[in-house]
């Protein structure tokens, strides 16, 4: 029987509560389909700041390298806030991405039929089966770019760049042009070419692919512009390309299309095979412990971790219809439906299990 080995970065605030029932899902599915699970603990974040003093201990990047493909919850949260930079737990989320190579992040925000009266915007807005794949650049960009402290005319002073190179720019709008060819065929560049620098060549670098793929329909709109597209007409997108913080603040907004933060699951790539896979939410410290938080995210993520790094499609899509199956029968707090029972984040994982 074959045997994934899966490196399990629970991380903190809620991070270990949601990891537990994507796990228990996984497990599930191996069961179904003839397959196995080894899974690894390995520490990051403030967990790992507790117990070794760093948030990214040598140990975990070494388990994810030997890993078949890795999970990950949640970082960070309020105790350790005061950290310096380099040393808080996001740190440790940046660079393990880094760390693994994990440039392409992919997010897509699907609604599922059952959710579409959870959605803040109207049935009409939403339509019937809304998909829209957002493609986020992950190791590159202002993330990344040197920063520091300094002072100007006599005053304390901060900054931050943002730096993108070509091959940085074509690997990843490469990833986002091969997935709309296995889509819809429509690609929006997201920049703020109208005044960054770093836009003007990201948007060249798109019009000189353009060509290489002709089937797909390319567009480009400015990041203010498309945070207002987003609400005003989410149909309109298929797949968006764009860089590592307009994708960080634009996944979080069309994550609400879906009904809630806590159903947009991620897939983070390198060019091998292994991937990360975390939810696109945060550690929720305002209700960690209190088994509020909505697993599904992270199964979702696991769905993706057995399409894209496993190659179990047939226990991926039947991930994805036991979570549609388990909407029908119970919600947890964010997705809330007065008809239904509303259940803890183990119930959840417990009714994905039993109806996958
Ligand atoms: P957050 O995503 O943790 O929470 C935002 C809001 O959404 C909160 O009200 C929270 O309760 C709710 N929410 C999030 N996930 C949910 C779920 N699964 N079910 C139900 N509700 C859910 O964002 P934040 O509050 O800005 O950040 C909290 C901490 O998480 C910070 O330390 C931040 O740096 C970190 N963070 C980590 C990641 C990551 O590890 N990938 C991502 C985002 C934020
Ligand atoms: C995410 C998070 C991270 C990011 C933080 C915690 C570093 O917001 O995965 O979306 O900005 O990439
Ligand atoms: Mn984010």
């Amino acid at each position: 029987m074959q045997t994934y080995r899966i490196a399990v970065l629970k991380g903190d605030g809620i991070g270990p509560e949601i990891v537990e029932q994507a796990v228990k899902v996984l497990k599930r599915a191996g069961e179904k389909f003839g397959f196995g699970f080894a899974f690894q603990e390995a520490l990051l974040g403030g967990a790992a700041i507790d117990a070794t003093g760093a948030p990214l201990p040598q140990e975990t990047v070494a388990a994810c390298k030997a890993a078949d493909s890795t999970l990950l919850g949640a970082v960070g949260g309020p105790k350790w806030d005061t950290q310096p930079g380099a040393n808080r737990p996001e740190k440790g989320l940046l660079g393990i991405r880094a760390a693994l190579g994990l440039f392409a992040n992919l997010r897509p925000a699907v609604i599922f039929p059952e959710l579409r009266s959870a959605s803040p915007l109207k049935e009409e807005i939403i339509g019937d089966n809304l998909n829209v794949l957002i493609v986020r650049e992950l190791t590159g960009g202002i993330y990344f770019g040197e920063r520091g402290r300094c002072t100007e005319n006599g005053a304390e002073a901060a900054y931050d760049t943002e730096k993108y190179s070509v091959p940085e720019i074509e690997r990843i709008v490469r990833v986002a042009f091969e997935m709309a060819m296995k889509r819809g065929k429509k690609l929006c560049s997201v920049d703020k070419a109208n005044v960054l620098e770093s836009s003007r060549l990201w948007r060249a670098t798109v019009q000189r692919l353009q060509k290489e793929y002709p089937q797909v329909e390319v567009s480009h709109l400015y990041v203010d512009n498309c945070a207002m597209q987003l609400v005003r007409n989410p149909r309109q997108f298929d797949v968006i390309v764009t860089s590592n913080m307009f994708g960080d603040i634009l996944s979080d907004e069309a994550s609400m299309i879906s009904g809630s933060i806590g159903m947009l699951a991620s897939a983070s790539l390198s060019a091998g095979k292994a991937g990360l896979y975390e939810p696109i939410h945060g550690s929720a410290p305002d209700i960690a412990g209190t088994g509020k938080a909505n697993p599904l995210a992270t199964i979702l993520s696991g769905a993706m971790m057995l399409r894209y790094s496993l190659d179990q499609p047939k226990a991926a899509d039947a991930v994805e219809a036991a979570v549609s199956a388990a909407l029908q029968k119970g919600r947890t707090c964010d997705i809330a439906e007065p008809s239904l029972p509303t259940l803890s984040c183990t119930e959840m994982g417990d009714l994905v299990c039993s109806l996958l």
